[in-house]
């Protein structure tokens, strides 16, 4: 199967990245810091080294993705709360951008982790 992998870079992105080239899928690892990518040398990887902001430059990638799993986010909670604007340019719009690929692509599997669509309040996820 052929994946996409966003926040490739990332404490989450990276292992999965690991983990489906071991399965011998093909991955394209999307990040706009690719510096520990760069340590992995398989043939079935691609490296993308972009901000999602300007993901649409790479549409053509996505042509026969089976599925997505997007982490670029910015996943500090704290900096989210403190840094609003850039959490809706971090988090939400590039999530937007990538929803909108997937149905021009027709890929039917996305799967998303921001912690950001949930507020902890007195102890309980809302
Ligand atoms: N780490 C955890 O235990 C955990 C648990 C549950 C959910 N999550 C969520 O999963 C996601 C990933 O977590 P993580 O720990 O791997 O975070 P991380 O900070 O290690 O990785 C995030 C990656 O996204 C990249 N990135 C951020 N914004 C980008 C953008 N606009 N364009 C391109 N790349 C961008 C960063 O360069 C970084 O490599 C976050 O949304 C986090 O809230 C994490």
């Amino acid at each position: 199967m052929k994946f996409i992998v966003t926040g490739a870079n990332g404490f989450l992105g990276i292992n999965l990245v690991r983990y489906l080239l071991s399965l011998n899928h093909t991955v394209i690892a999307i990040d706009k810091n690719i510096k520990n990518l760069l340590s992995i040398k398989v043939s079935k990887l691609k490296i993308i080294e972009t901000d999602l902001a300007t993901i649409k430059k790479y549409s053509k990638n996505f042509k026969n993705v089976d599925c997505i799993y997007h982490f670029a986010a910015l996943a500090d909670l704290d900096a989210c709360y403190k840094n609003p604007v850039e959490t809706v340019t971090q988090n939400i719009l590039p999530t937007i951008k990538l929803l909108e690929l997937c149905k021009l692509f027709k890929i039917k599997k996305f799967f998303f982790f921001q912690h950001y669509i949930y507020k902890w309040f007195g102890g309980r996820f809302l």
